[in-house]
């Protein structure tokens, strides 16, 4: 990733003690947060101060805790946390949001809550123009017949913890071998997701991002967010299973994530996709500047 656009804004809110030095020590040693990755988090994206679908990951951030047995604090407190530190910030076109949900201290008996408000990766408009390449990655078990993660919860199936080592592993991999990210794919062939957000393409006239219920992904707030605004595009949404050798014969990949937008997929494994029609229509579906991509 590039640099950061403007100086750090570094805001950093605690939940209970409201913005503190961004620059002080927050977490004690044994927070499982750090020790075990145990604990929720979201990522939001803030335009022109406004967290964007914050309800949508409030709502996601409830989930997850209520499937790792996490005593989240209500919806009501983490929204004021986050207005806490948009409130102290110096208004930027764009930010990244994060709320953050650990289970506190090993022996404890209190989550550890704060949200940090930073400006985007530098490179974000280039990315969103010119698009990722996507190596094609095992993630190891099959969806068919039955997906393992839907009946062993501890697998953490759709659920946004803080254990994502895995993922920044894969980035790397990916990395290593000359793309950008990497896509998922089950044993037995059907694509998933990217490390860090949802696949998309348009198939004719039909918006597709693959269903979080059958494959267990992430549910991603831009994906659904798309799929629900698809007809503005003159589009259907809807969410379909699909292999990877058969994206190069749709009408355009994307990745989708919150603060990323959309990103066309301009590479999937050995094959060089094109650039869809719809790139910067997709973009401008989702709220993003269009301008940035001339
Ligand atoms: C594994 C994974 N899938 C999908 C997404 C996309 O989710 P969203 O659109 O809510 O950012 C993310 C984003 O954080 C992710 O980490």
């Amino acid at each position: 990733m590039g640099g950061i656009t403007s100086a750090l804004m570094g805001i950093v809110a605690v939940l209970g003690r409201g913005v503190v030095p961004a620059d002080e020590p927050l977490l004690h040693a044994d927070d499982l947060g750090a020790l075990r990755g145990d604990g929720v988090f979201e990522t939001v994206h803030v335009r022109a101060g406004v967290a964007w679908n914050l309800t949508e990951h409030l709502a996601r951030m409830a989930r997850s805790a209520e499937r790792m047995e996490l005593a989240l604090p209500g919806a009501d407190a983490l929204r004021g946390l986050a207005e806490t530190a948009l409130a102290a910030a110096p208004e930027q076109e764009e930010a990244a949001l994060r709320l953050i949900c650990t289970r506190g201290r090993e022996y404890g008996d209190e989550p550890t809550v704060y949200v940090t408000l930073n400006p985007i990766a530098a490179n974000l408009p280039e990315i969103r123009r010119d698009g990722v390449k996507l190596m094609l990655a095992s993630i190891g078990y099959p969806l068919e017949p039955a997906d393992v993660r839907a009946s062993a919860p501890w697998l953490l199936g759709q659920v946004k913890s803080l254990s994502y080592a895995i993922n920044m592993a894969g980035q790397r991999a990916a990395r290593a071998a000359g793309f950008d990210d990497l896509l998922w794919v089950s044993a037995d062939g059907w694509a998933m997701e990217a490390s860090t957000a949802s696949l998309m393409w348009i198939d004719g006239d039909v918006l597709c991002t693959v269903p979080p219920e059958r494959t267990s992904i992430l549910p991603g707030t831009t994906s659904r967010f798309l799929l629900d605004h698809a007809a503005e595009l003159g589009l259907r949404g809807e969410e379909r299973m699909v292999r990877p050798e058969d994206l190069s014969h749709t009408d355009g990949v994307w990745v989708a994530s919150s603060v990323r937008g959309v990103a066309p997929v301009t590479r999937l494994g050995e094959v060089d996709l094109p650039v869809g029609a719809l790139n910067a229509a997709m973009l401008e579906l989702a709220g993003f500047p269009v301008a940035e991509l001339a």
